[in-house]
């Protein structure tokens, strides 16, 4: 090996056998102290720590110098190994036991203070981006931004294991539907016209398979203009994957496969196999989500047994009405304080709650030691009812149940929201470190959404009908249509989703009718896919995994952004390049480009 000038060793390599020896190491100064006159120096590069010491009974001259050195000076060290004085050696570090008795030093450059320590935690984000640089030199920041890698090789590795070939596609493209809007690119030789960046690479993947490739991945860079959330970045990363004579049941086995290396990679752990499957219904039913956090209860209970026939009009209407009578029984949660309902009625209300209160039925024993139902309702019901009611919902002392009576949907994305909140409340997943991964399966293909008065697909427009649900399609009973399209979710995310595409061009042209693209749209915007699809194109199927939220689930963290080296704000910024920024007036001109935009008046300030 060529001996490298900057370093003999890296900062966690020393040990007591070095004891002797004379090294060279190179890094940051993490932190500098005063003894007496003797300096010491914890010196840091991206494996470690070593103490280094400048002892003026061994070298006068550099132990002065070594008095100028302050945190993050990038330095070079040469000196001795040594042990260190009995009782001052350092169990939690690796290279404790040992430290470096400075013979000569070089700063190879000096650091300005830094805008923040490194060493504490800072809650101000915008700073931590700013200096994002900064902000990577942290443990965990360095720690995360590895274990991402450790990640992304295991992934590659095991996919070319199973002789899935990596291949690039096109990041100006064509808009394809992924749900989200684009973001656009004007294209300068070709006045007025823009290229969209891919939200994902969808078509070509498949195209990919009409090419013959039969097996297909990349680490994807896919953008998407939607809002924002802690599991969402305008730009993101998929392992995307598709194969040609491929089943559903293949690629669930594939991607299991998949995410155990990549969790094993990451945490050394072995993630039992294979995860348990649930239908959409069930999922939506129980948990109110297409994408369950089963770490906790909480199941939300149909009660239409147990209303049909009430004495309270509310529920027996909504059921007569074709609704339904759902429920959550929140057990030992009695004691929730005005805050938290109040919180939690708002979140109902977000949700889509018309009344301003959720219904509910709180269980507790009275000064006299009597068990109290204390609710708006409970008068309401028969004897008979309540008793079929504390069977049904299993309910106990200090137990409190809340209800939700309307529209199927309304329930699920009511009761569902309210379930998480709760489970937030009761502190149900503090501390936990399980990892219940679950496919959803059986998705539906098309929901109507009333928004746009028409059908939408629920995954994307080249999912398949599952083959027996195909003569529902031609009946036009588009909202019975089931999907050959499955998500696999971990803990309440959803890591990624996928399905078996329709690769007959008369299907998929049945398919965008359904979806109200026309004869011509068809043409200019999907031609080329059902081109293809008339020279023989193979069955095929795919699946694209979020490797941000893997890796930030691996990590144990709560947003994205703390497993993307670089990522943007909640209003899509990146504060460190300042970007997106405006530009030369020559350059929107080059592009044919003038903008309409007229900032809104400061205060006082009148209209131009
Ligand atoms: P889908 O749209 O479900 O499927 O995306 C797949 C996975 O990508 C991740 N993801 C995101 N991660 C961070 N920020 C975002 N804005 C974001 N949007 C999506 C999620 C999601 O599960 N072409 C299809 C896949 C296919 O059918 O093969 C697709 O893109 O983890």
């Amino acid at each position: 090996m060529i001996p490298n000038p900057f370093r003999s060793h890296l900062c966690d390599q020393l040990r007591k056998e070095h004891i002797g020896q004379t090294v060279t190491l190179s890094g940051w100064v993490n932190s500098a102290r005063d003894h007496g006159g003797v300096i010491f120096i914890d010196l840091r590069d991206r494996e470690g720590l070593t103490q280094v010491v400048f002892r003026p009974e061994e070298n006068a001259e550099i132990a002065a110098k070594s008095h100028e050195l302050r945190d993050e000076d990038v330095l070079q060290v040469t000196g001795v190994v040594s042990a260190r004085l009995a009782g001052t050696e350092n169990s939690k570090l690796a290279t404790g036991d040992i430290e470096i008795v400075a013979t000569e030093f070089k700063v190879l450059n000096k650091a300005d203070v830094l805008p923040f320590q490194l060493d504490r935690e800072l809650s101000n984000e915008d700073l931590r981006m700013k200096y994002r640089y900064l902000d990577l030199r942290r443990d965990r920041m360095t720690r995360n931004i590895r274990t991402r890698h450790r990640i992304t090789n295991a992934a590659r590795n095991y996919l070319d294991g199973q002789g899935f070939i990596e291949v690039e596609t096109p990041i100006l493209s064509n808009p394809t539907p992924e749900g989200a809007r684009d973001f656009l690119v004007p294209a300068r030789l070709s006045p007025s016209k823009f290229f969209a960046l891919p939200q994902a690479p969808q078509q070509y993947k498949q195209l990919l398979m009409v090419a013959g490739l039969e097996r297909y991945f990349q680490i994807a860079r896919c953008f998407r203009d939607e809002d924002l959330r802690a599991d969402r970045q305008p730009e993101f990363t998929q392992i995307d994957i598709e194969a040609s004579f491929i089943t559903q049941n293949d690629i669930i086995g594939m991607v299991e496969g998949l995410l155990a290396s990549m969790f094993k990679a990451a945490k050394g752990i072995d993630v039992p196999l294979p995860f348990p499957r649930m239908t959409y219904q069930d999922a939506l039913d129980k948990y109110g989500s297409d994408k369950p956090d089963t770490r906790y209860g909480l199941e939300i209970t149909d009660m239409k047994d147990v209303f049909e026939n009430s004495g309270f009009k509310i529920f027996k209407s909504t059921i007569d009405g074709g609704g339904v009578v759902r429920a959550i029984n929140a057990k030992g949660f009695a004691g929730i304080t005005t805050g938290q309902m109040i919180r939690l009625n708002e979140l109902a209300i977000e949700a889509g709650m018309k009344v301003k209160q959720l219904a509910f039925i709180k269980v507790e024993r009275n000064a006299e030691g009597v068990l109290e139902y204390k609710s708006p309702l409970w008068k309401f019901f028969g004897e008979d009812e309540q008793q079929a009611l504390i069977a049904k919902l299993g309910i106990e002392e200090n137990d409190i149940v809340f209800f939700y009576a309307g529209t199927w949907d309304d329930a699920c994305n009511i009761l569902g929201r309210v379930r998480i909140e709760i489970a937030n409340m009761q502190k149900l997943v503090e501390g936990s470190t399980a990892l219940n991964f679950l496919w959803v399966v059986d998705f539906p293909l098309l929901a109507y959404s009333p928004e746009d008065q028409a059908w939408v697909a629920v995954h994307h427009p080249f999912t398949r009908p599952k083959t027996e649900d195909i003569p529902l399609m031609e009946a036009g009973e588009y909202g019975k249509v089931r999907a050959e399209a499955y998500d696999v979710v971990l803990n309440g995310y959803e890591l990624g989703g996928g399905s078996i595409r329709i690769h007959e061009g008369d299907l998929q042209s049945k398919m965008f009718t359904v979806l109200g693209v026309t004869e011509e749209e068809k043409a200019h915007k999907f031609g080329h896919i059902l081109d293809a699809f008339r020279f023989g194109a193979p069955p095929h199927g795919g699946l694209a995994l979020g490797l941000d939220r893997i890796a930030m689930l691996a990590c144990g963290e709560d947003s994205i952004r703390e497993v993307i080296a670089f990522p943007k704000n909640n209003k899509a910024c990146d504060l460190m390049t300042d970007s997106p920024t405006s530009v030369d007036f020559k350059q929107l001109r080059e592009l044919y480009i003038q903008s309409t935009f007229k900032p809104k008046p400061k205060e006082g300030e009148e209209a131009k």
